[in-house]
């Protein structure tokens, strides 16, 4: 003991992969856990420390929304407070959203060594906000934990080429861990009215997708050309979004499409096992998908996660669902893509003061 690592959270993707973390590392290292505040409601926040059991945090900030420069100013100053007061000796960050930029910023503004979990990922597209947080991320950090080798390319690519690791998706050991039947699903299809096998589990969220209303409008106009009944959980960027530019009445009355409240883990994962596939431009829903072998089209015009394009298991459709011939039949990605990696991942960060 003596050393301390500070794990910085704050969005719903990072919940769910704390929880494979703090199980491989409360036993060997004192963990620090900050919650930025970034998203707040029940739905995206409290239900995922429920769901899973995790530790409270140790910091809540309760930043909460505003724009990027002033969301992420202010989690720095907050985040310097608590890294002043606890002195810890290295700080991990998780995924590509502003709490994982403040987190990595306002760690190496005060001298303490940075891993970063799911690094190496890249858009084309430079101009995305999680694209600008993955970027600055990735150079900042001393431990860069890869989940995949497409990952470690890209920041070979870059001249990264220190500290890297392939350490494998820490998504899949959670999914591996939790069991979607726990949720009772016939009850749960039966209360949505939805039957094993014969529905399309849909999300979309993106900023750069539902804060355009022609992207918005037409999703809304072309679900109805989908044979199979849709269940869309709404993220509240979407709802508000659908409100705002007058589009929601309209889902509202589509015919095959069943609107929810954001789900939790649980429920997500038992649903996504239980669909026909995914319609998504989530990154987490479509690696979900895949691990239940389920196909995801893609709202999108790139992903990410490149072997899973690659391996037939996620198709990217940009906005075109009228003109895509959905086909639901099963993808061949190979048993080893889901190796564990919270293990290797334990390791890397706990050697990173040799790397720093
Ligand atoms: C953020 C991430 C995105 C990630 C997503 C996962 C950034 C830049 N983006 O996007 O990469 O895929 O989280 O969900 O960090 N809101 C609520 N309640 C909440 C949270 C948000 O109502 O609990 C609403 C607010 O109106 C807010 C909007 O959603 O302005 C967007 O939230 P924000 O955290 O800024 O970005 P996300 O779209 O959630």
């Amino acid at each position: 003991m003596g050393e301390k690592l500070a794990v910085v959270v704050g969005a719903r993707p990072q919940f769910i992969k704390l929880a494979p973390l703090v199980e491989i590392l409360a036993d060997k290292i004192e963990l620090i856990i900050i919650h930025t505040g970034q998203h707040y409601d029940f739905e995206m926040s409290d239900i995922f420390f429920e769901q899973l059991a995790l530790p409270q945090v140790n910091y809540h900030l309760g930043i909460g929304s505003a724009g990027h420069a002033t969301q992420v100013g202010k989690m720095l100053v907050e985040l310097e407070g608590v890294f002043k007061k606890n002195m810890p000796s290295s700080v991990a960050v998780i995924g590509d959203t502003n709490s994982t930029l403040a987190g990595a910023v306002a760690a190496a503004k005060s001298g303490i060594p940075i891993a970063h979990i799911e690094a190496g990922l890249r858009s084309k597209n430079k101009r995305l906000p999680e694209q600008i947080n993955r970027i600055v991320t990735d150079r900042l950090s001393s431990v860069l934990c890869c989940p995949d080798q497409s990952s470690v390319q890209n920041l070979n690519v870059e001249g990264i080429t220190e500290g890297v690791h392939l350490t494998g998706d820490i998504l899949y050991d959670l999914i591996a861990k939790i069991d979607p039947d726990a949720v009772y699903i016939d009850s749960l299809l039966d209360k949505l009215g939805l039957t094993e096998g014969e529905f399309i589990f849909m999300t979309l969220h993106r900023a750069e997708n539902v804060d355009r209303p022609e992207f918005l409008k037409a999703m809304v106009g072309d679900m109805e050309s989908i044979s199979a009944k849709i269940f869309l959980p709404l993220h509240p960027r979407t709802e508000k979004n659908l409100k705002k530019f007058d589009l929601f009445d309209k889902l509202t009355h589509a015919s095959n499409v069943i609107l929810s409240k954001p789900v939790g883990i649980v429920e997500s994962l038992a649903l996504v096992k239980s669909s026909l596939g995914v319609i998504t431009d989530s990154g987490g829903i479509q690696r979900e998908a895949a691990f239940f072998g389920k196909k995801s089209y893609i709202l999108r015009d790139e992903t990410e996660w490149l072997e899973l394009e690659r391996y037939g298991a996620a198709v990217c459709i940009g906005s075109a669902i009228k003109e895509t011939k959905f086909d639901w039949s099963a993808h061949t990605v190979p048993a080893q893509y889901f190796r564990k990696a919270s293990q290797k991942i334990a390791e890397s960060i706990l050697n990173i003061n040799i790397t720093f």
